[in-house]
C-alpha cells in the first residue's frame, strides 16, 4: 500500500540523515549572487577536481528548492550566456535595423559558426545554426530525393523527430522506412559495440542497393544508450550508404569529432545538454553533401534546398550551408547565446564534460545498484555504450497500468523530495504491442556527487514507502 502523500514533508527529509541533498542544494552550485561576468576555468585537473567543478556550478542559476536532472529535455543557460542574451535582445529591440552591428554583416551568423565549427571538428563550412533537432532532421530528409522502391533504414528506438519526416517522405514517394530492432540492455548479457552494428548489418544485406539512407540515434532518448555511430557510419559508407544522425543528446555532452565520425548530416539540440535557449540548434552538413553524388544514383539530384529563403541562381556563389542557414529574419540573440554557451564549454574542456558526465552516470548506476538491488537497467553498464541519461525501474516491472506507478513514483520524488526527472517508455523488442517503462535520470555538468547521491537515497526511501 502506498503511503499517502500528505503524511511526508519533503522538508523533514531534506533536512533529515537521508538528506544527502543537502549538500548540493546548500552549494555553490545554486548560489546567485556571483556576478554573471565573463568566466574562466584555470587549473582544469579533470573529473574529480571538487574546486573546478565547484567554479563550473557557480555558472548556473538553476532553483534552489529542487535538484534539476531533466537535461534529456531541455538544458539550462548559465548566467553569463544568459546576461549577454538579454543584453543583445534589448539591442534588437531597440535597433532593429542595424541591430548596432551586434552580429556583424549579413546574414549575420558568419563568426558564430566560425567560433562553434572547431569545437565539433568541423569546418565552418559545415555548420548551420538551426532551430532544433527536429528542424535539422526535417530540413535533410526533405531535401533527399527518394523515390519509389527506395528503402530507409532507422531503429526501433528513434524519436518522432526524426521519423515524422522519414514515414512522410517515403509516404509521398511509395519507399519503404525500415525499422531495426537494436538491442536493448536488461541486466543480463552485456552489450558490446558490435552488437549494434551487426543489427545495421544484417538488415543492410536484406535490401541489396535499394538503401538510400540509414537514420540512427546517435543517443537513444528512450534508455540513453550511445550507439557506435563511427562504427555505423563506416559500415553505411563501405555501402555507399548515407547517413543522417539524431544528436538531440550528444551536443554539449560528448565530445564531438564530426570529421572523424564521418557521417554525413548530424542534427542536434542547442536547448538540451548545450545549454543554449530554447528553439536552438546545430546541423552538420557534410562538405556541401558532396559525397551524396556519389552515394546517389546518377538520375537523381544529391540534395535539394528546401528549408531556405535564398534562391540558388542568385546566391550560387554563398555553400550549402549558408543557404541553409538562411530562413527569413532569424532570433539573432538566440543563435549568439548559443554560440556563447559553445565557447563556454570549449573553454571548460568538451572532453573534461563528458568525462564528468560519464563519471556521474557511473556513479549514479553504482548507488542505484546498492541501494534498490531489485531495480532493473536499461541503460548498459559499459562506459563505451554509456551516456549522461540513466534509465531504471526502481519497481521491477511492477509499474501499474500504462507505467501509472511509474509516474506516480516520478511526480512523488518532484513534490516530495525535490528531485526532477522523467519518465520514458518503449517497445523492448521490435512489434512489442505493451510498452516497457523505466524512469530517465540525467547527470550533467553541474550536478555533483552530492546530487547524485540525494537522489538516489531519496529514490530509496520512496521506493520503501511505496512498497
Ligand atoms: C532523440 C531525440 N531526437 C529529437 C528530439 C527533438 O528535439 P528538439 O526539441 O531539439 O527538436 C528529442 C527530444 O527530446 C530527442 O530525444
Amino acid at each position: 500500500m502506498s503511503e499517502t502523500k500528505s503524511k511526508f514533508n519533503r522538508r523533514d527529509f531534506l533536512k533529515g540523515s537521508a538528506g544527502v541533498a543537502v549538500a548540493g542544494l546548500g552549494s555553490t552550485l545554486f548560489s546567485t549572487s556571483a556576478a554573471a561576468q565573463k568566466p574562466s576555468f584555470p587549473g582544469n585537473n579533470g573529473s574529480s577536481d571538487k574546486n573546478f567543478w565547484k567554479q563550473v556550478q557557480k555558472e548556473f542559476t538553476l532553483a534552489k528548492d529542487s535538484v534539476y536532472m531533466n537535461v534529456g529535455t531541455t538544458g539550462s543557460m548559465p548566467k553569463s550566456v544568459m546576461q549577454t542574451f538579454t543584453e543583445n535582445n534589448e539591442i534588437v529591440a531597440k535597433y532593429p535595423w542595424d541591430m548596432q552591428n551586434k552580429f556583424g554583416s549579413w546574414p549575420y551568423v558568419g563568426e558564430m559558426v566560425a567560433d562553434i565549427a572547431p569545437g565539433f571538428g568541423a569546418d565552418e563550412n559545415e555548420i548551420v545554426l538551426s532551430r532544433n533537432t527536429t528542424d535539422g532532421m526535417i530540413s535533410v530528409v526533405s531535401g533527399l530525393d527518394f523515390k519509389e522502391g527506395d528503402v530507409i533504414i532507422t531503429t526501433h528506438h528513434e524519436h518522432i523527430g526524426g521519423t515524422s519526416p522519414l514515414f512522410v517522405a517515403a509516404d509521398r514517394v511509395g519507399a519503404t522506412v525500415v525499422e531495426i530492432e537494436i538491442p536493448v540492455y536488461t541486466g543480463d548479457s552485456p552489450l558490446t559495440k558490435e552488437d549494434f552494428v551487426q543489427a545495421f548489418s544484417n538488415e543492410i544485406s536484406k535490401h541489396g542497393d535499394n538503401i538510400r539512407l540509414i537514420m540512427f540515434s546517435h543517443i537513444t532518448y528512450k534508455t540513453g544508450t550511445l550507439l557506435p555511430a563511427k562504427e555505423i557510419c563506416a559500415l553505411a559508407r563501405d555501402n555507399g550508404i548515407p547517413t543522417l544522425v539524431d544528436a538531440a543528446h550528444t551536443i554539449g555532452m560528448m565530445n564531438i569529432d564530426l570529421h572523424d565520425m564521418d557521417c554525413d548530416f548530424y542534427a542536434g539540440s542547442g536547448h538540451k545538454w548545450q545549454c543554449g535557449p530554447g528553439a536552438t540548434g546545430i546541423l552538420y552538413v557534410r562538405q556541401e553533401a558532396e559525397r551524396l553524388e556519389r552515394f546517389w544514383p546518377s538520375d537523381r539530384r544529391p540534395f535539394y534546398l528546401v528549408n531556405s529563403s535564398l534562391g540558388e541562381d542568385r546566391y550560387s556563389m554563398m555553400s550549402l550551408v549558408q543557404r541553409m542557414q538562411y530562413i527569413g529574419n532569424d532570433h539573432y540573440p538566440a543563435k549568439q547565446a548559443l554560440t556563447d554557451s559553445c565557447k563556454l564549454w570549449d573553454e571548460i574542456g568538451r572532453d573534461k564534460i563528458e568525462e564528468r558526465v560519464l563519471d556521474l552516470s557511473a556513479l549514479c548506476k553504482e548507488e542505484l545498484a546498492k541501494k534498490i538491488p531489485g531495480g532493473i537497467f536499461y541503460c548498459p553498464p559499459n562506459r563505451e555504450l554509456s551516456s549522461g541519461l540513466t534509465t531504471f525501474d526502481p519497481l521491477a516491472g511492477d509499474v501499474g497500468d500504462g507505467g501509472a506507478r511509474l509516474t506516480e513514483f516520478r511526480d512523488r520524488l518532484r513534490e516530495d523530495y525535490g528531485y526532477i526527472i522523467r519518465t520514458t517508455n518503449f517497445p523492448l523488442h521490435l512489434g512489442d504491442t505493451t510498452d516497457t517503462y523505466a524512469l530517465r535520470i540525467s547527470t550533467h555538468l553541474f550536478h555533483d556527487e552530492d546530487d547524485v547521491k540525494g537522489l538516489v537515497e531519496a529514490m530509496a526511501h520512496l521506493y520503501e514507502r511505496m512498497a
